[in-house]
């Protein structure tokens, strides 16, 4: 028996914050297609999307100060040093997917002319109005939208496989609660 040592509990709920988030803005962008282009609920669906992408990119800078202000929990037992670093390069990547996309987001709808919604506020636009541009940093949003399924599946099988079959603390690291017992 003994004590895993966690992540901050900021870090925790910022984590698992997150995660909820991102099924959300992942959801409401696939549901709008079952609703033909211009109806009202693809509308709001799309409003939605924008909206919690938007959120992501306000938390994810506070996730970060957190990373850097306080220590990350040694794995125990230790993992090789490739894995660690695999799991580094797949952390840098998430980050980046939870700057890089919504900024692109904000890109589009700005140079589409369109307003930015922001729960009841409106952003302002981040370049002038420039069709190609919107149209070419779209291709960018939709190929990163869809590595992003992948990047989060190989995350999640990371974190199952050490739970399961490396049968480290890796995961309850990361699971809120208080002190756990393995
Ligand atoms: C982490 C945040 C985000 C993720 C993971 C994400 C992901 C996606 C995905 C998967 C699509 C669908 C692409 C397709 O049709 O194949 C999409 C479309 C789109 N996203 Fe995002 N997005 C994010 C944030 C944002 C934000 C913040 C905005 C705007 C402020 C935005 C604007 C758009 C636009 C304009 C489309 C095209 C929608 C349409 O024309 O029907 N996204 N996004
Ligand atoms: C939208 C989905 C997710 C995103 C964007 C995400 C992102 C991240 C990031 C960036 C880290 C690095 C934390 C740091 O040290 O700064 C992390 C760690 C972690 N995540 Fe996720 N995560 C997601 C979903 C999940 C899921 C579904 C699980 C488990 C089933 C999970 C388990 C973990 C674990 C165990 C760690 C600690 C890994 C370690 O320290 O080596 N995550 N996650």
């Amino acid at each position: 028996m003994k004590t895993v040592q966690k992540y901050h509990g900021a870090s925790i709920v910022l984590h698992w914050l997150m995660f909820l988030l991102l099924i959300a803005v992942y959801g409401c962008i696939e549901l709008r297609e079952l609703f033909p282009k211009g109806s009202e609920p693809r509308e709001l669906l799309k409003t939605w999307h924008f909206m919690l992408g938007l959120s992501v990119f306000s938390l994810v800078w506070l996730r970060l100060l957190f990373r850097f202000i306080t220590t990350q929990p040694k794995i125990e037992p230790p993992q090789p040093v490739w894995q660690a670093r695999l799991a580094t390069a797949m952390h840098a990547a998430l980050y980046l997917m939870m700057v890089g996309m919504p900024l692109a987001g904000w890109i589009i709808l700005s140079a589409e002319g369109k307003s930015i919604p922001f729960f009841g506020l409106e952003l302002p636009a981040l370049v002038a109005a420039n069709e190609e541009l919107a149209g070419t940093v779209e291709d960018i949003h939709e190929t990163i939208g869809t590595a992003g399924y992948y990047l989060i599946g190989l995350h999640t099988i990371a974190a199952l496989f050490h739970h399961y079959i490396q049968r480290d603390n890796a995961f309850l690291r990361m699971l809120p609660g208080g002190k756990r017992i393995i």
